[in-house]
């Protein structure tokens, strides 16, 4: 998103530094419900709170920086996904987003599905009780030990990445006196971001079999004739932090033209189409994402359109977000430490977290918004970029944002919008000890993944 410099100045500049910034809120104390979990406002003291939970009591508990996850807004994203896509079509959370046993139990509860991406993903949501039919299992390389062991389970699907690993998992179903459903994740084409997309006759990525060149046919063809294997469908997945339906569109008609082939060549009809996940979420108050149904709506017409002009029974479709399901329902709390105005440009607001528990802004230059949440003020906007406390100068956790003029040393201030690809990302650059993730609900706030401690860290290093 383009954003331009704002005319007004901030506080203690006279001329605007280059950024990517609009005008200052109106109201800097003003909580945008698009941005912030579903139970987060202000008390009568301003003290922002989140399942009637003050941040001051919380930070006092739980310490910071830690990431607060809002349950009841996570447990009705699912619930909203799961009524949009109805019982014609399956969600799967994507667990690379976030994933912990506590996520995996609200998931099964709430009827959804999971998709893991290694051993690890898999182990956890076993180890909770998620049914192995409702796992898919993905990835780029997985190893022969993860694939038997996604096998032995029973998973629901393994989504197949390469010629390799069509081989590969034939074998060790095989082996295993097995018969594996599967999907082949193919490349359409379509890189999409956003609110643009690129079509692009050529893929020069890790991910997935090219439709271009027959590429994706002869992978149909090949897993076939292949008794470990049941192929029931292709998946296709095209970006991140997306908004607009039309790099969909263009997928789901590349897709279904691949079923049209294999219905031609093989007299069969692959009965399933996963289109991925990818869709977006508001990082700050510019952004629009679209709710469930209207996605549901659009992807289910895309496909119907689709499917009955290339003469194929519709088939039944699949999506994977995570981001549009856990992202909005965290934020991370930090203490603000030092503050260190720099004459003409912005001021520095350093915390005590950063890259290490957030790195998508150094990253992908991801946008975010910043409140302070421990009091209201009346003072002036400040433009403000907010830091963490490693020894890189790219560790930014806000880019620039608007801060009250007063804010000082102790103040509490959250970032909305990190539920996804934050603690699933997180390091421990420097020794940082990864933030908890504390999960709050109807006034009751629980530890759900602990802080981690030096003990931690000095069990692994083992001298
Ligand atoms: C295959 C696949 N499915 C789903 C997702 C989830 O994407 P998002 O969290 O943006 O919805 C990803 C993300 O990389 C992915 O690669």
């Amino acid at each position: 998103m383009s954003r331009s410099a704002h005319p007004a100045g901030p506080r203690h500049a006279d001329v605007l530094p280059e950024g990517h910034y609009s005008a200052p809120p109106t109201d800097l104390n003003a909580l945008d419900p698009k941005v912030w979990a579903r139970t987060v406002r202000r008390d009568e003291r301003g003290v922002a709170t989140v399942g009637g939970l003050g941040v001051d009591a919380l930070a006092e508990e739980f310490g910071t920086p830690a990431y607060f996850l809002d349950e009841t807004d996570f447990r009705a994203r699912c619930r909203a996904w799961a009524e949009a896509f109805g019982k014609d079509a399956d969600v799967f959370y994507a667990g690379k987003a976030f994933l912990s046993r506590a996520i995996v139990r609200w998931l099964k509860e709430e009827g959804l599905n999971l998709d893991v991406c290694s051993g690890g993903e898999l182990s956890t949501a076993l180890s909770a009780g998620m049914p192995a039919e409702r796992i898919a299992f993905h990835g780029n390389n997985k190893s022969e030990d993860e694939i038997r062991r996604a096998v032995e389970a029973g998973v629901g699907r393994i989504v197949l990445d390469s010629f390799q690993e069509i081989v590969r998992v034939a074998h060790i179903a095989q082996s295993l006196g097995k018969r594996q459903r599967v999907q082949i994740r193919v490349t359409v084409g379509v890189e999409a971001h956003t609110h643009e997309f690129i079509a692009t006759a050529h893929e020069d990525q890790k991910f997935g079999i090219a439709l271009a060149g027959g590429q994706a046919a002869e992978a149909v063809r090949r897993a076939l004739t292949l008794d470990g294997l049941e192929l029931i469908g292709i998946h296709s997945h095209i970006g991140s932090q997306i908004f607009d339906m039309a790099g969909f569109e263009v997928s789901a008609r590349r897709v279904v033209q691949l079923l049209a082939e294999v219905r031609d060549e093989h007299g069969v009809e692959l009965p399933e189409i996963d289109l991925g996940g990818g869709l977006g979420i508001a990082y700050t108050s510019e952004d629009d994402p679209r709710e469930p149904h209207e996605i549901a709506k659009a992807l289910s017409e895309i496909v119907t359109r689709e499917c009955e002009a290339a003469g194929l029974r519709t088939p039944r479709i699949s999506v994977e977000p995570g981001r549009a399901i856990v992202g909005p329902t965290a934020f991370t709390l930090y203490r603000v430490g030092t503050v260190k105005p720099l004459e003409g440009l912005r001021t520095y607001v350093s915390v005590d977290g950063g890259m290490s528990d957030n790195i998508r802004t150094a990253l992908y230059d991801a946008e975010y918004s910043v409140s302070l949440v421990s009091r209201t003020s009346e003072a002036e906007p400040m433009l403000s970029r907010v830091v963490g406390k490693h020894c890189e100068s790219g560790d930014i956790v806000v880019r620039d944002a608007f801060l009250p003029s007063d804010l000082a040393p102790g103040d509490l201030i959250a970032v909305p919008a990190t539920g996804a690809y934050c603690r699933s990302m997180a390091s421990n650059y420097n020794h940082a000890l990864r933030p908890p993730v504390v999960a709050v609900s109807d006034g009751e706030a629980r530890v759900i993944v602990r802080r981690e401690t030096e003990e931690d860290l000095l069990r692994l290093d083992v001298g």
